[in-house]
Formats: structure tokens, C-alpha cells, sequence
């Protein structure tokens, strides 16, 4: 979209507003055109290429540049300003209004046979030998429909019953793949209709889940139900939170014209050629719809798509994307089929229900239906109280399924789940299995309602349900599956990583009574381990040796290993580097801790009451005694290393070095490891098979791509 003077033009521009911002002088309003565009221009290199040329600190300073001016001046303000995606309003409630062009479905395909049928009555119809076609992914998430008018973004809606969907507008402005207004009008489009899917990445559902089981909420079952309901939520400032992805891929509806555009900032689309600027010449193929799109700022699936000709090409494509679809970052279900030719399109024409010209290809289906036979109730380390429906086995994608969790008593309520209840559960690739619905129809009067416990299944004492959560616990601290879960979490791979000490193991030297809390693990009596079978010399000099080096882990790993709520691997992360020793933090107030990234008042207040209760005092004394590593050595380390400031990233299988190896070395010298390329990134570690990432940063020439003996080198060096 962009040609490379404008990006020259665009990065050089945003430099010179960081430095006056970081400088504290004013941005003059007579520059809001060109800060406007750039905001622009930075939230199309992050939304549609995925690769950001400044991070998300200066966007926010440059963002909150341009709101300063629109503050002063709101005669300034248009409609397509990055700051009006935000809306105050509230969605009272969502109107019904018609689409421009019904919205129809896809007829559907298994096999190659049904393909080959397909094609067959489409060369009938149009009496040709050979038919091209484009392919793209059939993205599994809620179809929309966007309306611009003179350029601007005027109407987004739902699907609805495929004639009239809801008015959506104010949450698809919060979605930023899609422009707030794009140039139609240059190629004498007054008013255009555009189809596509809002997804949920799986890494955002999966976030998104996790957030909700934490506050006691029940998770959904899928990221396509995550999107779909995100859609409709009333305040669109949580629309914003949900990180919903836009692929716009079918034009339905243009009406020619140029009645008074929307006049862009800065104009970046002029072209002397008239012939270029004709929708009707660049609009004739489905292809080159998907590249006019991409073209004009949205994210088409012009990366995506192939064209072929004829259905075994179609064949060969579909099964060969199928075995990329667990490496995709967002579920598709099939691939969509489309006929290329507009004209030949027109020809083939569609029925009430679906077009002629465009077919689906499903996949396997990642849903099957199984018996729920059992629910059982699992006490965590927090004391939560888990019920995990038990199932017939049951094979989807490829994985034996047989319990579930069903997370808490609404969810149970929610889905009317019953002992005897035929049940449909879904496994979206890598993500964690989830009952969808139960099957009341299939019901023979032999079902039992789900009783949930009153006592603790384990210790038997009175459970308890905090107001407005939906999680009961057991608040007994003494109780043995508390207490052993902790165990298992401290020594867990990610926490201190005590090798080869496990969760059998733990369940066993706690019946054995050899362990009974964390410190005991640093007293354990070997002798006694020598009576047990499996137990040679052997591998109690490895645990012996496994428990010793777990005394030096970071601090951080302490931190998440001692399982204070809320607190994961990454605000471990951010307390152990706001201290000198961990117990610094028993004179922090919860205010103090809320200045922390990652640290909200909910987190806060967790971490304040771990530290202001006596026994967990008493706990951190004694591992300090017994040798644990309470100060923060990693911190002092770093600021000595030849590498702090510089950030890494591997790509590709290394050969030497595992991955986490590799980064635990630049670490070591101060070195940062981070998620991205970006124009941050310092060095980016080739190994074998290296992708899009290598690709990406051969774009920005400020990265270092090395090998990964180049890499060892340079660790030697400093
Ligand atoms: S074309 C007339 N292309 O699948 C054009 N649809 O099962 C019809 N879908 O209602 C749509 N990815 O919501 C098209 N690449 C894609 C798609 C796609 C997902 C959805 C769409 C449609 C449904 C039919």
C-alpha cells in the first residue's frame, strides 16, 4: 500500500516527533495531518504486516500527541482519526437494519468427488474445458458486512439471518485491520459493501479463557463463539481488549460515483493514470479483488490465497493447506473455492442460498459427540474445587479425549450438563478440548443431575464461595491435595525445574510422609528413598544433584514456584527485577505494587496478602536458611554483561544448543530475549529451516542475522 518514498517520508517524520515529544516541546497543530497519517501508517505495519517499525511505547506517545492537539482544537477532529475509534457511547441496544446485497451461504464439500461434481455442472453451464480458480482459507469465525461511503467507514453488521444483520458500527471501529476510511472514490466508487470474518487469534482465546477461569467465569468454547460474542458486547471499549482480527474477503455491492469524498490528510493515492483509477479495470478477478483490497489497507487474504486451474489442482492445494492448519495463528475450518473470473461468475449466477461460482471444502471435522459418564472433583493449590467430567474416549484431530474440566457449578448449569448425557465437544488444533453443548433430544430418562460437593473431597472440611465468584474452595491451608499440588507446581519444569522429581514422585514421598511442605524438599531423608523400588543409587545421586542446583535458580522462578494467585511466569518476572531480596516485599503496600508492569489491583492485593501472612514469612526464612537463592543476583549479574541493551530473538532448529539454552545464555551476559522482529530487535539467530521471521528481518537493516556459531562466538567474546 505504502511505496518506499512514503515509508522513507513516514519513518523520517515519526522520528522527528518522538525526539520533540521526548524533548517535552509541543507538536504544532498544523502537523496533525502528517501525525494523523503516521499514526495510520504505524497501525497498518502492525495490524496487516505484523511487523511494527516502532513499539507499542512510542505509538502510545504519538497517539496521545495527537489527542493533546485534538483537545485543544476540536475543529480538528474528522472522522477517520485514529483517536475516533474509541466511542464513548455505549451500545444500548443493537438495530436490525438490511443488507445492501443478501449475505449467502457457501454450499459445502468433503471430497473430491463432491469437487469434481461441482465442477462438472459449472463447465455444463458455461461450456468451457478449464476453469480457474482461487483458493483461500475459510476463515472459522463471525461474518460481517462493512458500508463506506465517500471513502468513509459508515455501517458494520452482523449476519443475521443473512437479508438484515445488527448494526455493529460502534465495535467494528474498535477492530484496527479495518481503515476508518480508505480512497474508494479514486476509482469512482461512491459507496462500496464488503464481506469478511472477524477470527480470534487461538493465542488471544486462550489468554481470553484463562482470564475468565481466574475470575471464576466459565470459558467458551471456541474462539469463532469468542468473536462472535465479542461483536455484540455493549461497551465497545472492551470490543477494543479482545484483539479481533479482520479478514475482508468478497465485494458484494459498489455503487459508481463520486458525489464529495472524504478528504484524506494527506493525499497518498494520486496516480496520473486515469486507467488505473477505473474500479471496472482493475475489478475482474476475484484475485485481483483480494490485491485492490490489500491495496487499499485491508487485510485481504492476498498473502493467502492461490489460483489454480481445474479440481485436482484444487485437490492437491486444499490437502497440502490442510496440514498447515494447526501452524496457523487463527482456526480455519475448510478452504473456500471461488471461480476467478468475474464475468464467468456473473454467468454461473447462484442460487437463494448460495453462489455457484464459490464452494466450501471442509475439513475434518474437530467435533465429535461421546457419553459424559462421570464427574469428578479436583482440589488445586489454590483450593479451588474442579469438576472434570469423565468421558467415553474419543478421538478428535487426531487426540483420545477423555476427561474434560467443566470448570465450576454455573458452567455446569450453563450447558445443561447431566451423568448420562450425550455431550459435543470441540478441540480447535492446540487448543484445550471444551464441552460445546449437551444433547438434551438424546436423553432416555437415565441421565442424574451433577451434585457439587459440599464438603472437600479431599480433607473433608467445609467449602466456601467468595461473593460474585463462581469457584468453590477449600480454605483449609493443611489440606493434603492443597498441599501437595503446591509441591508439584514448586517443582515444576517452569517454576525451579527440580528434575526428575515429578508428580509421581512427590505423590509418593508425601505418602511416605518423607515430604510434607516445600522446605521439606531440601531436608529429604535419602535413606529412606533407598527402600524404594525404582529408587538406585543412581537416581538418587540425580535428585540429590537436582535438588542442589535448584537452590541457584533465578529468583523469578522462585517467585512463580511459590504459586501466589494470579501471579504467572511473566509478573514473576517483573517482581523479581523490582527487588534487591524477596523479602523486600513485606514492606510494599499494594499501591507500590500496582506501579509494576503487569501488576493490577486484583494481582496487587494477591501478592500484599502472601506477604503479610506469617507462616509464608516463616516458609521464606527457612528456604533462605536452607540455601535457596532469595536475592535478586540475576540483576547485579546483568547490569555487568557485555550484552545489556541488546535484544535477541532464535529463529529455525538450532543444532548445538536447545532453544531455551541459547536464550538463557544472552540472558546470562544481560542480553533480552524478545517475541518479534521488529526495528527493536538487535540479533536475530538463524538456525536450520528458518521461515518468515528470517524473511522479515532481512527487511530492516539495522538487524544482525547470525548464525548460530556466529552467536557462540559472540557469547565467548563478551
Ligand atoms: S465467501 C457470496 N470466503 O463461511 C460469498 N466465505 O459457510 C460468500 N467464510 O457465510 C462468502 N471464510 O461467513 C467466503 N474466504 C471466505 C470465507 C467465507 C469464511 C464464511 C462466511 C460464509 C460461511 C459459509
Amino acid at each position: 500500500m505504502y511505496n518506499n518514498t512514503q515509508i522513507r517520508a513516514f519513518k523520517q517524520a515519526t522520528t522527528i516527533f518522538l525526539q520533540k515529544l521526548t524533548l517535552k516541546e509541543e507538536i504544532s497543530s498544523v502537523d496533525i495531518n502528517i501525525l494523523k497519517e503516521n499514526l495510520r501508517f504505524h497501525e497498518y505495519r502492525y495490524y496487516l504486516l505484523n511487523d511494527p517499525l516502532i513499539s507499542d511505547f512510542e505509538y502510545d506517545i504519538l497517539y496521545q500527541a495527537l489527542t493533546k492537539i485534538e483537545t485543544e482544537y476540536p475543529q480538528l477532529i474528522t472522522p477517520d482519526s485514529p483517536t475516533q475509534r474509541v466511542g464513548s457511547s455505549i451500545n444500548k441496544s443493537f438495530v436490525t437494519v438490511p443488507h445492501l446485497v443478501p449475505m449467502l451461504s457457501l454450499e459445502n464439500s468433503y471430497d473430491a468427488d463432491d469437487l469434481n461434481d461441482w465442477e462438472r455442472k459449472a463447465k455444463d453451464q458455461s461450456n468451457l474445458n478449464a476453469i480457474e480458480y482461487c483458493i483461500e482459507p475459510k476463515f472459522d469465525g463471525a461474518s460481517i458486512s462493512i458500508i463506506y461511503e465517500n471513502d468513509l467507514l459508515v455501517r458494520g453488521t452482523t449476519r443475521g439471518d443473512g437479508v438484515e444483520g445488527e448494526d455493529i458500527t460502534n465495535n467494528i471501529r474498535q477492530i484496527r485491520s479495518i481503515p476508518l476510511s480508505a480512497p474508494f472514490s479514486k476509482y469512482g466508487i461512491q459507496q462500496i459493501e464488503i464481506r469478511g470474518e472477524i477470527v480470534m487469534t487461538k493465542d488471544s482465546f486462550t489468554k481470553y479463557n484463562e482470564s475468565l477461569i481466574a475470575q471464576g467465569l466459565s470459558p467458551l468454547a471456541n474462539p469463532r463463539n469468542a468473536a462472535s460474542g465479542s461483536l455484540r458486547m455493549k461497551d465497545p471499549k472492551e470490543v477494543a481488549k479482545r484483539n479481533l482480527e479482520a479478514f475482508l474477503y468478497h465485494i458484494s455491492f459498489i455503487q459508481k460515483g463520486i458525489t464529495t469524498p472524504h478528504k484524506r490528510d494527506i493525499d497518498l493515492f494520486s496516480s496520473n493514470d486515469t486507467n488505473e483509477n477505473d474500479y471496472q479495470q482493475i475489478l475482474t478477478t476475484h484475485a485481483n479483488s483480494l490485491k485492490f483490497l490489500w491495496d487499499l489497507g485491508f487485510r485481504s487474504p492476498q498473502k493467502e490465497k492461490v489460483v489454480v486451474t481445474g479440481v485436482d489442482e484444487v485437490i492437491k492445494h486444499v490437502h497440502d493447506f490442510e496440514q498447515l492448519r494447526d501452524t496457523l495463528p487463527y482456526e480455519i475450518d475448510g478452504m473456500v473455492i471461488k471461480v476467478n473470473d468475474f464475468a464467468l461468475q456473473d454467468k454461473l449466477g447462484m442460487t437463494t442460498h448460495h453462489p455457484r461460482w464459490a464452494i466450501a471444502f471442509k475439513f475434518k471435522a474437530r467435533q465429535a459427540t461421546t457419553k459424559l459418564r462421570n464427574v469428578e472433583f479436583q482440589v488445586g493449590r489454590t483450593g479451588a474445587v474442579t469438576p472434570v467430567a469423565k468421558l467415553d474416549p474419543v478421538q478428535i484431530g487426531g487426540v483420545t479425549v477423555s476427561s474434560i474440566s467443566v470448570h465450576n457449578e454455573e458452567y455446569i448449569k450453563e450447558k445443561d450438563l447431566q451423568i448420562g448425557d450425550t455431550v459435543l465437544i470441540e478441540r480447535a488444533g492446540d487448543v484445550i478440548p471444551q464441552i460445546v453443548k449437551s444433547l438434551p433430544d438424546l436423553r432416555d430418562g437415565t441421565e442424574l443431575p451433577i451434585q457439587f460437593p459440599t464438603v472437600c473431597p479431599v480433607c473433608k472440611s467445609q467449602l466456601f464461595k467468595e461473593e460474585g465468584e463462581a469457584v468453590w474452595r477449600c480454605i483449609n491451608i493443611e489440606c493434603t491435595a492443597q498441599v501437595v499440588e503446591k509441591i508439584i507446581h514448586f517443582v515444576s519444569k517452569d517454576a525451579m525445574d527440580i528434575k526428575s522429581f515429578g508428580e509421581a514422585n512427590v505423590r509418593k514421598f508425601y505418602e511416605m510422609g518423607i515430604l510434607k511442605d516445600i522446605p521439606s524438599i531440601y531436608t529429604l531423608d535419602f535413606s529412606q528413598l533407598s527402600t524404594l523400588e525404582g529408587f538406585g543409587k543412581k537416581s538418587i545421586d540425580n535428585l540429590t544433584a537436582a535438588i542442589e542446583s535448584s537452590k541457584q535458580q533465578p529468583l523469578y522462578r522462585l517467585i512463580y514456584g511459590l504459586g501466589i494467585r494470579f501471579v504467572g511466569e511473566t509478573t514473576a518476572k517483573a517482581l523479581a527485577n523490582s527487588v534487591e531480596h524477596l523479602l523486600d516485599f513485606t514492606s510494599k503496600t499494594e499501591e507500590d505494587l500496582q506501579q509494576l508492569d503487569d501488576v493490577g489491583v486484583k494481582v496487587a492485593k494477591s501478592i500484599h496478602h502472601f506477604f503479610s501472612n506469617e507462616q509464608n514469612i516463616i516458609m521464606l526464612n527457612q528456604l533462605e536458611s536452607l540455601g535457596l537463592q532469595l536475592k535478586n543476583i540475576k540483576k547485579e549479574a546483568v547490569v555487568e554483561g557485555g550484552l545489556v541493551g541488546q535484544t535477541f530473538l532464535f529463529t529455525g532448529t538450532l543444532s548445538k544448543l536447545k532453544r531455551s539454552e541459547a536464550e538463557a545464555l544472552a540472558e546470562e551476559k544481560g542480553g533480552k530475549i524478545v517475541s518479534g522482529v521488529s526495528s527493536k530487535l538487535n540479533y536475530l539467530v538463524v538456525g536450520e529451516d528458518a521461515g518468515s521471521k528470517l524473511e522479515k528481518a532481512k527487511k530492516i537493516n539495522t538487524i544482525k542475522v547470525i548464525t548460530e556459531n556466529e552467536f557462540l562466538e559472540l557469547i565467548e567474546s563478551k
